[in-house]
Order: C-alpha cells, then structure tokens, then sequence
C-alpha cells in the first residue's frame, strides 16, 4: 500500500490531496481545495495574482490535508505535482514545493499531467470508471475524445479546433453578465430557457460524416459562441434564458453525438467523462440516455471531483509511481506538453 501526496497548483485552485492504496483500490484519505476567488473582480484568471497567491496558501493547504487525514508528513510514501499544461507561474509554486518536500524527506516525487488527472478523477468516486473506456475531458482550456484500452494508454480521437467546451461556457457566461467560471450559471439559466425559442447549428456535426474524416471526432466551439453573440445583441436580457438554452442544447448534442460515434466504433461499453464540464449534470443526464441504447455505462465525476482538484492528480500519480516512474530533480513546468502515453488516431 502507498500513501501518496497530491499536489495541484496549475490554475486557480490551491489543492492538497492524501490518497492510500494500490492499483485501482484507492482510499480518499483527505482533498483540501482552496479556490482563489480574487479572479472573480477580473472575470477570468490573472496569472501573477494566481501565483502569489498559490505561494501564500500552499504551505497551510498541504498541512490541512495531511492533518484531515491524521497523518504527517513522516507517512508519506511519495508525492505526485502537477507539473503540465497549466500556467507556467502557477505550475512552478508546486513544483518547486513538491520538489523541496521530496527532497528533505529523502521519497520520491512524480510529476503528472494535468488532464491525465482529470481522467483518473471518476474513478476515485465510481471503481468501474477503468479501462477500458471512451473518455470525453471536457475542461476550461481542453476539449479531448479519447478511446483508452488501459490506464498510460490513450489514443486521441478528436479535439477542439478552436475553443474548449468550458471556454465556451465562460464567454457565453460573459456575454450575459454571469459570474465566472460561468459554466454553473450558464447551466442553471439554460434549465429556465424554453427550447424552441432560439436554435443554433450543431457544429461540426453532419449525419454524412465517416469514420476517417476529419471533422468526425473533432469539435468546434467558436461558430457558436459567434451566433450567441449574435443572438444577445439582436434581443433584450429577456432572452438570455433561451439564448443560453440553445447554446446548451447545441454543445450537448454535439458532445454527446460525437462520444457515441467512439463508443460504437471501439466497441466499448464504458463512458467515463472527466473535466470542469464533466460536472454539468445536463450533459451526463444526456449521455446517458443516449448511452442506455447500446447498453454502455456512463460515469460523471461530482462537481467536486470534476473541477480542479489534487485527489485526481494523486490517483494519476499513484498510477506512475507503481510503474516505477521518478522524477528527476529538475522537474520543470510547461504551459503545454502532451498527455503520456497518447498516440494520435
Ligand atoms: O477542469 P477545470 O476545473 O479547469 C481546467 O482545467 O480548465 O474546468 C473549469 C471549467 C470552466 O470553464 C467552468 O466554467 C467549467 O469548467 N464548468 C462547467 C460547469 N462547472 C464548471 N461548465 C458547464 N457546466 C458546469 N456545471
Ligand atoms: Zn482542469
């Protein structure tokens, strides 16, 4: 049995996490999250406050998760840090904390993929979101389709071309004057909008597409995001329910359709959804309806577990530690990099 550390700093989320287990029988001994609302004057995340902010609150955060899970720092077996994609400032505070931490403790530190995270997360709330699965990461910088035969191996199916799915969420949550993240708030507005009052065109969605093409798995998001604004300024706030209805209803069935399509041409009889989107209990309630028609499962995170967090960057990390993975001591952070272990279709 491991007990690890998991440490997340690459946005605007100071996250602690202690997990103990082997395999994929893991035990949530702690999850601090302190998320930094300063942002919310700006309407999206300032990188330098991020950052000085991440410095002020990881030594107490660290400290919380290791006390709620009674344990000291003398427990640990390893620890697992966020060290990509992310910003780059933020990414730093962790690594170089989970670096020095590792160091004076004489145990090994892993660095791990953010959205490698993401796709870990369900399965520390549901033990049947393992491999193998069609996974949907649907985040505020991400939007990722991929088919995943067992943990370490992913094969990407389809991207954004342009926005990701949460992206779009926060723009059309500020076009309305909701707060941000406004993916909440677009959502909880969408359920009062009348259905039939706007439609917009499902993008890059066309029944005459093939497996092959291109824009079979990829997404887009701007073409949308264009026609809400159209839509706002051609109407009164009155309108901004079934604005945010029809914007919600195009990006769901889109999402849904195109996760299917990988469902059924990989056969697979599990969906696991993952990311800050993955919360929306709209778009799980969605795939799962369309799911139970060929008897796949679908798995959604709790909007804890979804967002930000360092439980599922502990999970991740567990995972590469059993394999013998270590970092070196010059770790470093990147605003980008590929998942490990991805393969393009
Ligand atoms: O994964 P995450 O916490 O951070 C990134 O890695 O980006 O995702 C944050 C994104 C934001 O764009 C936020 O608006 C969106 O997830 N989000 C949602 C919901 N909850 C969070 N989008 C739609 N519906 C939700 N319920
Ligand atoms: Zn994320």
């Amino acid at each position: 049995m491991t007990r690890i550390l998991g440490i997340e700093t690459s946005c605007d989320e100071t996250s602690a996490s202690v997990l103990s287990g082997a395999g994929d029988t893991v035990t949530m001994e702690s999850l601090v999250i302190l998320s930094q609302d300063v942002h919310r004057i700006f309407g999206g995340v300032v990188p330098e406050l991020a950052s000085r902010q991440h410095l002020t609150a990881i030594v107490p955060v660290v400290e919380r998760a290791l006390s709620d899970a009674s344990m000291q720092m003398s427990d640990l077996d390893a620890i697992a840090v966020t060290h990509a994609p992310g910003l780059v400032g933020a990414l730093l505070v962790g690594v170089s904390f989970a670096k020095a931490l590792a160091y004076v403790r004489n145990i090994p530190c892993v660095g791990v993929h953010h959205m490698e995270g993401h796709l870990f997360a369900t399965a520390l709330e549901h033990p049947d979101a393992v491999p193998p699965f069609t996974a949907l990461l649907v985040s505020g910088g991400h939007t990722l389709l991929l088919d995943v035969d067992a943990w370490g191996a992913y094969r990407l199916l389809g991207r954004t071309r342009d926005d990701a799915a949460g992206e779009a969420f926060d723009k059309v949550a500020k076009l309305m004057g909701l707060p941000y993240p406004g993916g909440p708030h677009v959502e909880r507005l969408a359920a009062t909008g009348d259905p039939a009052r706007f439609r917009f065109t499902r993008p890059m969605l066309r029944r005459n597409q093939q497996p092959g093409d291109e824009d079979y798995y990829d997404v887009s998001f701007s073409g949308l995001k264009t026609a809400v604004l159209n839509a706002v300024r051609g109407g009164t706030a009155n309108d901004y329910p079934h604005i945010a209805r029809a914007f919600h209803d195009a990006l769901v069935e889109t999402l849904v359709e195109k996760t299917m399509r990988a469902v059924e041409q990989f056969g697979r009889e599990r969906v696991v959804l993952g990311g800050g989107v993955a919360g929306n209990r709209t778009l799980a309630a969605a795939m799962r309806a369309r799911a139970s028609r060929v008897g796949a499962a679908v798995f959604a995170p709790s909007a804890r577990l979804a967002t930000d967090n360092a439980a599922m960057i502990a999970r991740a990390g567990l995972f590469h530690f059993e394999r013998g993975e270590r970092a070196p001591l010059d770790l470093n952070a990147f605003a980008s990099l590929p998942i490990p272990g991805l393969v393009r279709a």
